[in-house]
């Protein structure tokens, strides 16, 4: 029996999770699948799919709904969903699970996790939540991935499993869940300072929406951008800016507090 997990992840936290996820479940094998850079999976090899991603403007970054649109009907496949967030997260595990269930997977499990921010305008004014996950948010996520071994291990011995109900708290409930376009207007255009840019090709290479093209410095397509501020937080030069934001709040890779609490004891 095989697994996958498929993971989008701006700046390493969701994958950090999934690492940790994939070193603590003893029952099943797990592959990781990054949606950005590795097309569609084949399906068909796997028992189990998970979805996690990082929580964008409330929601599921566009690219990951884009992603799960793309894949082949279902035919009740067991699935988990799972979130990481760094202040709010909204109905993004709801939205997750609607949309991984509209495609025909049965949603057994889901998770979401506070983690630190990577959302440089938070990170900018002092909310960056360093600290994140706390104790008890660290048990929570230890007692859901015990949960999703125990189902795997049922699913090994070819228990049919149940329909989990993925509900979020009260305050989350009431939140909005924002247009995918959103994002785009808050962080608006993006500039770059070219006494500082190296024309390195990072950032056309890491846009998950191919908005830009380096010849050799950057431009960027409005159009095509959805504002996830990845060329912001991996530009090496910190060359790239908006109106609000210049040199600061960057979240290039998961913090090592993040990566400490998140190390898989061997
Ligand atoms: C563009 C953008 C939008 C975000 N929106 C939210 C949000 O609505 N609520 C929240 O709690 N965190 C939000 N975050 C924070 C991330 O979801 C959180 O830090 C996550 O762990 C980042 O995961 P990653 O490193 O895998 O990308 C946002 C981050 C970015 C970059
Ligand atoms: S990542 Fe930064 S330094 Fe590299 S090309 Fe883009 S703007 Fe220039
Ligand atoms: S241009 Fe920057 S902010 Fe816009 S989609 Fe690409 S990486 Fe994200």
């Amino acid at each position: 029996m095989k697994g996958i997990i498929c993971y989008c992840s701006g700046s390493g936290n969701t994958k950090l999770a999934c690492w940790y996820i994939m070193g603590k479940i003893r029952n099943i094998e797990f592959d990781l699948f990054n949606i950005v850079k590795d097309g569609i999976p084949a399906l068909e090899k796997y028992d189990i799919v998970g979805f996690a991603t990082f929580t964008n403007f409330l929601s599921v970054p566009y690219i990951f709904q884009t992603f799960i649109d793309k894949l082949p009907q279902q035919n009740n496949k067991p699935a988990f969903v799972f979130n990481t967030y760094g202040f709010i997260s909204g109905k993004t595990l709801k939205i997750l699970d609607k949309t991984v269930t509209a495609k025909g997977f049965k949603v057994i499990a889901g998770h979401s996790l506070h983690t630190p921010e990577s959302y440089p305008p938070m990170i900018a004014r002092g909310r960056g939540n360093e600290q994140a996950p706390n104790e008890k948010e660290i048990n929570n996520f230890n007692k859901f991935i015990s949960e999703l071994d125990h189902l795997t291990y049922y699913l090994k011995n070819c228990n049919e499993l149940r329909r989990k109900k993925i509900r979020v708290g009260l305050l989350n409930s009431l939140m909005p869940a924002y247009s995918f376009t959103k994002a785009r207007g808050d962080m608006g255009e993006k500039y770059v300072d070219e006494s500082l840019c190296t024309e390195c090709g990072l950032c056309e290479k890491l846009c998950p929406y191919k908005a830009i093209k380096c010849s050799p410095k950057p431009t960027f397509n409005m159009d095509k951008c959805y504002g996830c501020w990845t060329c912001y937080n991996h530009c090496p030069a910190k060359a790239i800016y908006t109106a609000k934001y210049r040199n600061a709040g960057h979240y290039p890779q998961p913090i090592n507090q993040l990566k400490e609490k998140l190390k898989i004891q061997k």
